[in-house]
């Protein structure tokens, strides 16, 4: 039982891996036993499981959540001279993918109600070069994704989902990673699927893209030594797949708690100054994130942070402010809307097991701050 003056962490794995340890034992000794670590048989019974999860027909796994996009990206045709379209607000991951296939990011702005891409503003964005979008679904939920298909269908444009932050988020019933061309997924350990190491994934329906994918990762071989294409080393270790292949079962329960966690955050924090995330019509956020935003962050988090209550800030500075891309163009409408937001927004303690207890010390807290400064 913990007190009432506790830390609060913005994240806790320890609690979960030991939890899990009796398990992921013997899963990791089976490995080493039969020392498979490349591209072992874990790695095909993990793939072939998350395709299912995803609702989507292959699962191509690769190192990171960075590789995931960056090969996706390459696997439908992205390359040098092409432009991207994404969103100004996002782990810089999503952005250095599209930089790494040679292609350009063009940032769109963000809605002021779930973060993601404002679709009215795509099409003024699009030019004779761009190839493809990036929706990030920021934070655990898809954006306006049925706009987006429709606006990649009018203009030719490939869908390359981040969902790194979205495992088994869903939108209008349908699993995100499964509704666009490709899907692309980190296993980062903090992410709602988390390995013991970094690692990602690749979900795709089209036959061709997996192919390209399964080469772009592994050396462009089909077979030992017959290299068809330029490509990289990037694969999931088997060992990192057998974790994953004991967490997967769990997901849909830890983000149930994510979800109850952030069920209770509204109704302790509705009066409140400030503003809680939204849910869209149609979509299930798995709150990787609960991101709230207020007028005084600064003071704000220094107050909780006294009171040994951790938060973060996701993220603090468009893209467009990033060091690599202080020259890149925006789309025409700039960014007033990710700029405004990172200067007022941070992320509370969110993670599968926070206690109701830990939930109400937060939400005190930050109600005590707001009576502190009428
Ligand atoms: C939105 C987003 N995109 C991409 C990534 C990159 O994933 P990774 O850290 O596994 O490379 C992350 C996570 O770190 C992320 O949150």
């Amino acid at each position: 039982m913990k007190a009432l003056t506790d830390p609060v962490p913005f994240v806790d794995l320890k609690t979960q891996c030991q939890e899990l340890t009796p398990e992921i034992m013997p899963a990791i000794e089976d490995v080493i036993r039969r020392a498979a670590f490349i591209l072992g048989a874990e790695v095909d019974e993990f793939e072939e499981k998350f395709a299912d999860y995803c609702d989507s027909s292959y699962c191509v796994s690769v190192a990171s959540g960075t590789d995931a996009i960056h090969l996706a990206l390459r696997a439908v045709g992205v390359g040098p001279g092409d432009e991207v379209i994404t969103a100004g607000n996002s782990f810089v991951a999503t952005t250095f993918a599209i930089s790494h296939t040679g292609a350009t990011p063009v940032l769109v702005d963000i809605n002021e109600s779930d973060h993601n891409l404002n679709v009215d503003l795509i099409e003024q964005a699009i030019s004779p070069r761009t190839k493809a979008i990036v929706p990030v679904h920021l934070y655990g939920q898809p954006g306006n994704m049925k706009a987006i298909q429709e606006i990649a269908e009018k203009h030719g444009l490939k869908i390359v989902e981040d969902a790194c932050q979205a495992h088994g988020s869903e939108y209008f019933g349908k699993r995100a990673g499964g509704l666009g061309d490709a899907g692309c997924f980190s296993f980062y350990p903090g992410k709602n699927l988390g390995a013991f190491g970094d690692g990602g994934a690749v979900v795709t329906k089209d036959p061709e893209i997996a192919e390209r994918l399964r080469l772009l990762r592994n050396y462009g071989q089909r077979e030992k030594n017959v290299h068809s294409m330029l490509a990289f080393n990037s694969r999931l270790d088997t060992l990192q797949a057998a974790i994953l292949l004991v967490k997967l079962p769990y997901l849909d329960d830890w983000n149930n708690q994510r979800r109850k966690a952030a069920a209770q955050y509204h109704r302790q924090l509705a009066d409140s100054d400030l503003v809680l995330p939204t849910e869209n019509e149609g979509s299930r956020h798995v709150y990787h994130l609960f991101v709230v935003k207020h007028p005084r962050r600064k003071q704000l988090m220094d107050y909780l942070n006294k009171q040994q209550i951790s938060c973060g800030i996701h993220y603090p500075s468009p893209l467009n402010q990033a060091t690599p891309y202080l020259n890149i163009q925006s789309a025409p409408h700039g960014l007033p809307v990710c700029t405004e937001l990172a200067d007022q927004i941070f992320s509370l303690p969110m993670f599968p097991g926070i206690t109701s207890s830990q939930i109400q010390r937060v939400s005190d807290a930050i109600q005590s701050f707001d009576a502190s400064v009428k």
